[in-house]
C-alpha cells in the first residue's frame, strides 16, 4: 500500500529536514508530506528553504506541539494521515541534564499522543515509524556491539525518555496491532545540525579561534553516520521493514571524541590556513566530564544489512569534509541559530 499523506514530526530539525529533502529528491515517494513541528530552539524553517515552492502540492507545514493531543487529532483528520515518521524530540543530552522536564513531555507524552491519534485512525493507517537512538542501550566496555536484542539501560534523562517512547511504540504494535517499526541509530553528522552537538560546535569554535571543550579525557567513543545514510535507512525500513520490528542503524565508524576534534582542527587548518596563533589543535581544552557520560557506543546493524540490503555509503573522511565545508559556506544560517542564553549555561557547567 502506498503512503499518500505522511506526517513527519520534527521536520524542521537536523535529521527531519534532511529526511524531507531526501524523500522528495532521492526516493520513489509520491505522496504528500505534512511536517508537524513546534519550532523549538532546534527547529529551523531555514532548513527547508525552497521546499514549499518546489513542491507546492506535496508539502504542508503545520506548527504544532505534539503534546497537544486535540491539535494532533485535528491534523490527522484534516489531512487523512495514513503514516507517521516520528522525529520530533528533545535531542540533546546536556540539555536533558539541565532541564529533564521538557524531555519527559515531548519524548514520552508527545509520542503517546501520536500513537493515540494513529490508533483512532487505525482503519486507514499504514505505518508508524519511530526514530530512536542507540543511547537506549546504555554504555559499552572496550568490546561488544549493541544488537536489537541488547537490554535497555539508558543512563541520561534524554535516553531514558527515548527508551520509554520506544516501549510505548512497541506496546501499541503488540496490544492494538498498530503497524509500527522502530529504528535505533548512532550519532549523525552533516548539514543543518544545531551547533550544540560535538561536530558543528567544534567546527564553528575552531573556525573562530575559540576554545574547543572536550569532556573528560576525550576517549569516549561514538559510532558516526552521515545523515543522508540515516535517511536512506529510514526509508528502506518504512518501505520494506517487517512490521513490529526494530532495526539498528550504524556507520561502522567508531571514533574517540579527541580524534574527531583533532581531525576537524587539521581539516580547517588545511582549508583556511594556519593563523597567527598556530595550529587549531592548540585550542583543545579538556573540561569537566558530562555527568553519567556513556563511555562507548557501537552498533551491530547486520539485521538491516541482511534483510534490507542497506549499508552506509559515505566514508567519514569525505563526510566530515563535506560537513565542515557546509558550515563554512552557510554563515548566515549559523548566525540565525546561535542561542546566547544556552551558550552561557554550557560555559558555567563545563567551565569553558
Ligand atoms: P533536533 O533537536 O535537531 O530536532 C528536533 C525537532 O523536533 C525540532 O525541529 C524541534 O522543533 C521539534 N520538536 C521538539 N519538540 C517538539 C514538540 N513538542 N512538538 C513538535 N515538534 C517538536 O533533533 P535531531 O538530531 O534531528 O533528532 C531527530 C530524532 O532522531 C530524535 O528523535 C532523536 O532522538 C533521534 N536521533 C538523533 C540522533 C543524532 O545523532 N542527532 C541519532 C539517533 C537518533
Ligand atoms: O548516539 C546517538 C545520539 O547522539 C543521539 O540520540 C542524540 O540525539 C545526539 O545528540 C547524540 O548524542 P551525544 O551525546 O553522543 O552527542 P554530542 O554531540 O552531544 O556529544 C558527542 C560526544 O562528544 C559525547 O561523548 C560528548 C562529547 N562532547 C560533546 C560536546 C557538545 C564533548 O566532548 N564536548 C562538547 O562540547
Amino acid at each position: 500500500m502506498e503512503i499518500k499523506n505522511l506526517m513527519v514530526t520534527g521536520g524542521c530539525g537536523f535529521i527531519g529536514s534532511n529526511f524531507i529533502h531526501c524523500l522528495f529528491s532521492q526516493t520513489d515517494f509520491t505522496g504528500r508530506i505534512i511536517n508537524v513541528d513546534k519550532l523549538t530552539y532546534a527547529g529551523n524553517p531555514d532548513n527547508l528553504k525552497g521546499i514549499e515552492k518546489d513542491y507546492p502540492d506535496r508539502y504542508i507545514f503545520e506548527r504544532a506541539d505534539i503534546c497537544d493531543l486535540e491539535l494532533i487529532e485535528n491534523i490527522f483528520s484534516r489531512y487523512r494521515i495514513d503514516a507517521v515518521c516520528h522525529f520530533a524530540a528533545e535531542s540533546h543530552v546536556d540539555r536533558s541534564i539541565k532541564n529533564p522536564g521538557a524531555f519527559i513531555y515531548t519524548n514520552i507524552i508527545g509520542t503517546f499522543n501520536l500513537l493515540e491519534a494513529a490508533r483512532s485512525h487505525a482503519g486507514d493507517f499504514i505505518l508508524f515509524h519511530h526514530i530512536s537512538t542507540d543511547e537506549v542501550y546504555g554504555s559499552l566496555g572496550k568490546e561488544g556491539l549493541f544488537k536489537e536484542t541488547t537490554p535497555y539501560r539508558p543512563n541520561s534523562p534524554y535516553s531514558a525518555a527515548k527508551a520509554s517512547s520506544d516501549h510505548l511504540v512497541r506496546a501499541y504494535g503488540k496490544t492494538y496491532g498498530l503497524p509500527v517499526t522502530i529504528s535505533n541509530c548512532s550519532n549523525n553528522y552533516g548539514p543543518y545540525q544545531f551547533p550544540e552537538k560535538l561536530i558543528p560546535l567544534i567546527t564553528l569554535n575552531a573556525k573562530d579561534g575559540k576554545k574547543l571543550p572536550v569532556y573528560g579525557d576525550g576517549r569516549n567513543v561514538r559510532d558516526w553516520l552521515y545523515v543522508e545514510d540515516h535517511c536512506d535507512a529510514i526509508w528502506a525500513i518504512m518501505r520494506s521493514g517487517r512490521r513490529g520490528e526494530t532495526y539498528n542503524i550504524g556507520g561502522n565508524m567508531e571514533m574517540e571524541n579527541i580524534v574527531i576534534v583533532e581531525m576537524v582542527c587539521d581539516i580547517l587548518d588545511e582549508i583556511t590556513g594556519i593563523g597567527k596563533n598556530g595550529p587549531r589543535r592548540g585550542l583543545i581544552t579538556f573540561v569537566k566530564d558530562r555527568p553519567g557520560h556513556d563511555r562507548r557506543y557501537a552498533i551491530d546493524f547486520t539485521k538491516l544489512q541482511s534483510e534490507l540490503n542497506w549499508s552506509p555509503e559515505e566514508s567519514f573522511e569525505s563526510g566530515i569534509r563535506k560537513t565542515i565545508s557546509w558550515y563554512l559556506e552557510n554563515s548566515e544560517w549559523v548566525q540565525r541559530v546561535r542561542n546566547n542564553e544556552y551558550q552561557s549555561w554550557i560555559s558555567e557547567q563545563y567551565g569553558t
